[in-house]
């Protein structure tokens, strides 16, 4: 079996943006331009659109063209993210009709499509997803200087999506195997210095930016409700799966948000409180980080034992979740100290 692609769409935006149209506002030219680069157009978003309209139609129209509904998996690259936080797969996916169905983005710059059909195959021969949709997005546009000559003329906007299913070898589609590289000394050469954590937004002055439209928002009433709910229900799946019952599992290794979250989820479960590992109270939500973190702590302290079997649940923004079952390897493990 191997991972074969079913369909494709693609979307750009309405606006054309010709070099002269470029030229009007900076010290540029057509000639420059179309020597230089060989671009003599781009479709720019403006106004309203934004990167997660154009996935979804891209999306739908590969859909549309693989003549299937069976996702179960949506992954959107893409360097112009909709929001910093959460993931904006999650909201195509519900957009496109596919709410539930794993999800989430993948960052690579322009590599990300490449870097996502490498994920999407790995997901689909390892039988983790047997159909996933994956979307390139972009409205980078909005992330370029407009006053920036060596920059503004040369990027445009506009989303392609492939659905890649299970197939043949010797199937038309199939993808090969891939060489996938990466030069972070270089990172330096092509980057967006600010937004992200090593320099945050700052406004006119200089100053960090105010508003709280730049800090995280939460309710956290709904969260915590589809957190129970959904590491409950993907929990169950992942040991159904794993043909394991809730009494052979001898850890929950759940994402740390909230204590009462993870004891609710084990009461749901049927899981004795003892066999919920948490390290939260020295650490509070570490994000991406937490569950790696608890598996240190627990296996560094002899807590969790070679051989052992664990339920790994986490659930966060996006909404997006994810659970599976490992039987723990015997590792040599670290301290977690900085020094
Ligand atoms: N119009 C007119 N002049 C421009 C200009 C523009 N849009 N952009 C830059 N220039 C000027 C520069 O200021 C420079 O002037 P100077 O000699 O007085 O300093 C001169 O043109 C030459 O600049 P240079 O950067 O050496 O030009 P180039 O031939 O390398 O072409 C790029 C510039 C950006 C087109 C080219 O370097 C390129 O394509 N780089 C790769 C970019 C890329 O692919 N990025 C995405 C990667 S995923």
């Amino acid at each position: 079996m191997t991972a074969v692609i079913r369909g494709i769409g693609v979307c750009v935006p309405p606006n054309i943006v010709t070099n002269d149209d470029i030229s009007k506002t900076l010290d540029t030219s057509d000639l420059w331009i179309r020597e230089r680069t060989g671009i003599e157009r781009r479709y720019m978003v403006d106004g309203e659109i934004s990167t997660m309209d154009l996935a979804i139609k891209a999306g739908l129209r590969a859909i549309e063209s693989a003549q299937t509904n069976k996702i179960d998996m949506v992954i959107v690259a893409t360097t112009s993210p909709e929001r910093l936080c959460p993931a904006v797969a999650p909201e195509v996916a519900d957009k496109l009709g596919l709410k539930g169905v794993a999800a989430y983005d993948i960052t690579s710059a322009c590599a990300g499509f490449v870097y996502g059909m490498a994920t999407a195959k790995g997901f689909v021969e390892s039988g983790i997803a047997d159909t996933v949709l994956l979307i390139g997005a972009e409205a980078f546009t909005k992330f370029v200087n407009k006053d920036d000559r060596t920059t503004w003329p040369i990027f445009g906007d506009g989303a392609g999506a492939m659905v890649i299913g299970k197939g043949e070898p010797d199937e038309l589609g199939a993808i090969g195997q891939f060489d996938l590289g990466a030069d972070g000394s270089l990172s330096d050469a092509l980057c967006t210095h600010a937004g992200g954590a090593r320099q945050r937004v700052k406004d006119s002055l200089g100053q960090h930016a105010q508003s709280q439209a730049y800090y995280l928002s939460m309710n956290g009433r709904v969260v915590y409700e589809n957190a129970v709910s959904q590491m409950t229900q993907s929990s169950l799946k992942a040991v159904r799966q794993n043909d394991l019952t809730i009494e052979e599992l001898d850890w929950m290794i759940g994402h740390q948000a909230n204590i009462r979250i993870l004891q609710t989820v084990a009461y749901e479960l049927d899981l004795p409180e003892c066999k919920v590992a948490s390290n939260i109270a020295d650490h509070g939500n570490t994000l991406t980080a937490s569950i790696p973190l608890l598996l240190n702590d627990y296996a560094h302290s002899n807590q969790l034992k070679p051989g052992q079997k664990l339920l790994i649940t986490a659930f966060g923004a996006g909404f997006s979740w994810g659970s599976t079952v490992v039987t723990w390897p015997d590792l040599r493990t670290y301290p977690k100290e900085w020094n």
